[in-house]
């Protein structure tokens, strides 16, 4: 029989019901699209590095498809899951936590606004050539370090609090989410697109980076 101080408790704070061990299935899911994410920026300097250190020849094809990966996965498909979601239920939940809550969301529109930033300068480098690179470096470097920030304060701070707090309710909805069983712009389809792109990524990036060829020297 249940313990009538815990179903008690249930009733003011959802979060002393346990969630079961096939729910949080969206935590592994974030520090997947985390790892991939970050794995394409580590990418992307090392890329700018190689070119500011060793003079390799920019490949404007691979820099693009990056470009557009880090623009389109978190602003497409992973930041809206963690606002509608996660964070909105979190925001409910725990209104101490508004603090960060209303930091991450300002940092996912910001974002939105830096990658345009990285976008021009990727485009003025390759039309304008060499007098341009160290623009585009900036704004690599920039956008790396914005972002690893965000992803290091969700891993650190906003996870072990919904882990902590959320309901199995809650959990039902944002594991619903997270695979793509709610909306299908989020979902398995998209999901699956990104993949491949990411894959497309690894195989056209040279080592020791990915398993594509070696660059030329400029
Ligand atoms: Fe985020
Ligand atoms: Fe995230």
């Amino acid at each position: 029989m249940a313990d009538p101080a815990v179903e008690a408790l249930r009733f003011i704070d959802p979060s002393c019901e346990n969630p079961s061990s096939e729910q949080m299935q969206a935590i592994r899911i974030i520090h997947d699209e985390h790892r991939s994410l970050a794995a394409v920026l580590h990418g992307m300097l090392y890329l700018v590095h190689q070119i500011r250190d060793r003079g390799t020849r920019p490949d404007f094809g691979l820099l693009g498809a990056m470009t557009y990966y880090i623009d389109a996965f978190p602003e497409r498909f992973h930041h809206p899951k963690e606002d509608q979601y996660l964070f909105r239920l979190l925001r409910m939940r725990r209104p101490d936590a508004a603090l960060l809550l209303d930091r991450l969301e300002s940092e996912h529109r910001a974002g939105a606004e830096k990658i345009r930033t990285l976008e021009q300068a990727l485009a003025r480098y390759q039309h304008g050539g060499a007098a341009e690179f160290s623009n585009f470096l900036a704004a690599v470097e920039a956008y790396a370090a914005f972002h690893w920030d965000h992803m290091r304060a969700e891993e650190a701070e906003l996870l072990p609090l919904a882990e902590q707090h959320l309901s199995p309710g809650d959990w039902e909805a944002i594991d619903a989410a997270f695979l793509g069983h709610t909306d299908p712009m989020q979902g398995a389809k998209p999901g699956a697109e990104y993949e491949a792109l990411f894959s497309r990524i690894v195989n056209l990036a040279p080592p020791p980076i990915g398993l594509g060829p070696a660059p030329p020297r400029a």
